[in-house]
């Protein structure tokens, strides 16, 4: 595992952005694994300045995301479909059906899970962007998921739950299921970039980094993975000094 520490958020996301940047400059073709949630905003808003700078294209890339919540319209302004469309698809060549989205509507969740499986089977991630959960999850595999898994409904964690209440008005708006690719499916990236920002994540960062690879650790797994480069901020890396 590569671990960068950058001194604070902005040079996490230049780091970050550098990163992404020269893969998609080498492949345009590339296919990018993506991320939600806050960490990842100042990535998508430095790539947005770049293709407006016409640096980049991404009019051949294909991106899927990590997750989605359940029984959420797309349209609703917490859906992750928003949230990509609104921080980044809307500003970008990107072209739609290359878009590749949990889908958590209708009534055959397995169904759902199954075709996002297959996707991901035929289309091997170059480079999968992730964020941690507080408890160590990646993607919305919380503590305790089998490292075998493959896309599946999950039951969202207390800890999540409250962490993301940020974004509703109240903790009984915040969904409790997901849709989540599994951490088989993550692991089968190409390149893996987990990025950790902030005083919350210190904790979780040290068990990462100097603990075992346990499934009550879900992000611990990276640790056997053949290319991972973590950037963290010094706030989220104080407690590995
Ligand atoms: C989001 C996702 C989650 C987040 C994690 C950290 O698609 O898969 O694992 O990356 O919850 O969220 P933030 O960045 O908001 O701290």
């Amino acid at each position: 595992m590569k671990i960068i520490i950058t001194k604070d958020y902005q040079e996490l996301t230049e780091r970050a952005s550098q990163i992404v940047i020269s893969l998609m400059e080498k492949n345009p073709q590339a296919i990018l694994g993506l991320a939600t949630g806050s960490t990842p905003l100042g990535l998508y808003a430095r790539l947005v300045e770049k293709y407006k700078k016409q640096v980049i294209s991404f009019s051949q890339i294909k991106t899927f995301n990590l997750d989605e919540y359940c029984n959420i319209p797309k349209l609703h302004p917490q859906s992750y479909y928003y949230y990509m469309h609104w921080h980044l698809f809307n500003h970008i060549d990107i072209k739609p059906e290359n878009i590749n989205i949990p889908k958590s509507g209708g009534d055959d969740y397995d169904v759902l899970c199954q075709d996002y499986n297959e996707k991901l089977k035929e289309n091997i991630i170059d480079l999968q962007i992730l964020g941690i959960g507080n408890n160590g999850h990646i993607g919305f595999n919380e503590p305790g998921t089998p490292f075998d898994k493959e896309t599946h409904i999950v039951e969202l964690a207390d800890a999540t739950r409250q962490a993301n209440k940020r974004f509703f008005n109240s903790i009984e708006e915040v969904p409790q299921y997901a849709i989540t690719m599994g951490i088989n499916n993550i692991m089968q990236a190409k390149k893996i970039l987990l990025l950790a920002s902030g005083l919350a994540k210190a904790d979780i960062m040290k068990e990462v980094i100097f603990g075992g690879v346990t499934e009550e650790v879900p992000a611990s797994i990276l640790k056997t993975h053949s290319d991972v480069t973590i950037i963290i901020d010094n706030e989220a890396a104080s407690k590995l000094k």
